[in-house]
């Protein structure tokens, strides 16, 4: 079939309209809601209340299975792409609730950009801290927007400074809030000196106004004279202050933009959205085995950075999400996964949005798309054409909650799909312990996704189990002569010996006190949280 007939300079052009981004917030600061704006803004959407997610989505098993029953209208599948004006955006969603951290920390993985949303009157809080960490490890260029300047805020230098304080990184505000709470008019420009009136409901619409600085006079009798001072003695301080925005040390992830706004009353959201097309960056280079692979390659590669079972409950397959990182994909090419050197014909490619799939034709760096994977895609898988390349791995995160899985009827077959093909979509770990039954143990992040799981086998797969919860704190890979790893077990208490799918051996700890005894005491063996 053919591989990359596209002209190069179509590549070029491509790759240079697309960013690819991802929102990180804490829960409640208003993610779902900018995101709903956003789409609703690029026309990706018609209605107010399209995008799911909201509280059930981080709440209760019972609200995530609900959300699961409704998946396909839901932007939780995996990516959303829409156009604005030349620009091709793709947003990949990353799930609030924290025991789902992993699944947004692969999804940081395939993108370019992140946007990070924060309350006005709450300020950092820690989820924001922990997924600002990521961007962090990854020099992801960060857009930060303080969001419900409707409701009553912080000062604004002080937010600017607990960004720079709390997280390490300038922040330079794009435009200033003009008053706050019920007293809040609105936001100046300070670029390009132009006053944005937020409407309260019920007022008339007031067109932005062009001044020649915070210091015109015309503001006095726009803003009153008090709130007109205020102004300028607030952007003096700003301006003093020195940072003023530099687009290469955005880039380079020093300086984070700060835009103020109200997603839910649409406030500020066009600046905000052209920001995110000016100044976010195209997919850039990526670092391989082979060195750095430029998107504009003509050779396709790009990894798997996702993959969900049962999308749709009436086609009952997994989609594995790839990223495209390279040249073009094409609908059929025969791709190489770089992991068992396997060629596979991409026949079935979908683009998701809302409950459909749409079969595509071609894909680009930056672009989305879904494989139906018959069990031959995982996590973080290098899939290629015409040159043969592989990403880093995508780090797991080691599981800290344990629990045995025991099946309740004799569904053994749908029983060990389920556990295969959940444990394929990263959900979990699964270990054998070596001695006594096979039954699985399965290991998470969080607690939650246990009875997730649970739930899961019996919703997706027909089987009824029990997952009863084990006391182990930590699993760790023993590499190392035979002999030894055998006596660890026996030598030190609180620990359980075992082996993962492939059958390498695997030590379960009941403490972190366990674990550095065994560490320790045992010289001749490492332990190791990741798989190499
Ligand atoms: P999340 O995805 O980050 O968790 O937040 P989400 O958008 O669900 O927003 C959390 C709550 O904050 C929602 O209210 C939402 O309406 C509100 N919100 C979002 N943006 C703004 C804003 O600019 N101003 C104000 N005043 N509120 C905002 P809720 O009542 O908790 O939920 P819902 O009933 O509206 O879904």
């Amino acid at each position: 079939m053919t591989t990359v007939a596209t002209p190069n300079s179509t590549l070029v052009a491509e790759v240079a309209r697309r960013r690819t981004f991802a929102i990180i917030s804490h829960p409640d600061a208003g993610k779902t809601t900018l995101t709903e704006k956003l789409l609703l803004y690029a026309g990706a959407i018609e209605l107010a209340g399209a995008v799911r997610g909201r509280k059930s989505e981080r709440a209760v098993v019972s609200d995530w299975m609900d959300i699961e029953r409704e998946r396909g209208i839901s932007v939780t599948s995996a990516a959303v792409e829409f156009d604005i004006g030349e620009h091709h955006l793709t947003l990949l969603d990353t799930p609030g609730h924290k025991d789902f951290s992993e699944d947004t920390y692969r999804t940081l993985f395939a993108v370019d950009g992140v946007v990070m949303v924060i309350d006005a009157a709450k300020g950092i809080e820690t989820q924001t801290r922990k997924l600002f960490e990521v961007c962090k490890l990854r020099r992801l260029p960060v857009l930060t927007f303080i969001n419900k300047l409707d409701q009553p805020s912080r000062d604004p230098f002080d937010l600017l400074d607990e960004i720079e304080r709390v997280l390490g990184i300038h922040a330079v505000p794009m435009n200033w809030p003009i008053g706050s709470g019920d007293r809040f008019r609105g936001v100046f420009d300070l670029e390009n000196a132009i006053v944005h009136f937020y409407e309260r409901k019920g007022r008339a619409q007031e067109a932005p106004v062009q001044v020649s600085s915070a210091h015109d006079p015309r503001l006095a009798a726009l803003l009153g004279q008090e709130p007109w001072q205020h102004l300028i003695d607030e952007t003096s301080l700003v301006s003093g202050a020195g940072t003023s925005f530099d687009h290469q040390a955005y880039l380079d992830f020093k300086h984070t933009p700060v835009f103020f706004g109200s997603a839910l009353s649409n406030f500020g959201l066009e600046p905000f959205l052209k920001a995110l097309t000016d100044l976010a960056p195209p997919p850039r280079a990526r670092l391989s085995d082979q060195g750095m692979i430029p998107p504009e390659s003509p050779h396709f590669s790009g990894f798997v950075f996702k993959i969900q079972a049962n999308m749709n409950r009436r086609h009952r397959d997994r989609v594995a999400f790839l990223r495209v990182c390279s040249g073009v994909f094409e609908k059929d090419m025969v791709i190489t996964n770089a992991r068992q050197g396997a060629e596979i014909r991409a026949s079935r490619p979908y683009r998701f949005f809302g409950g459909n799939r749409e079969t595509i034709e071609r894909a680009y760096p930056g672009d989305v798309v879904g494989l139906v994977n018959p069990g031959q895609f995982g996590i973080g898988d290098t899939l290629y054409h015409g040159f043969a390349l592989k990403y880093p791995a995508i780090p797991r995160f080691p599981a800290e909650h344990f629990g045995i899985a025991r099946l309740r009827d004799v569904r053994f077959k749908q029983f060990d799909d389920g556990i295969r093909q959940l444990e394929e979509e990263g959900l979990m770990q699964v270990l054998y312990p070596t001695v006594g039954r096979r039954e699985p143990i399965l290991g998470t992040v969080g607690p939650l996704q246990l009875e997730v799981l649970k739930a899961r086998l019996e919703n997706e797969y027909n089987v009824v189990c029990d997952v009863d919860s084990l006391p182990y704190k930590a699993a760790r890979w023993v590499v190392g002569p035979s002999d030894k790893i055998a006596a660890i077990s026996a030598s030190t208490a609180g620990t359980r010996s075992a082996s993962d799918r492939e059958g390498r051996p695997m030590i379960l700890f009941e403490s972190e006190w366990a674990l550095e005894y065994c560490e320790r005491n045992n010289p001749g063996v490492q332990l190791l949280a990741v798989m190499p």
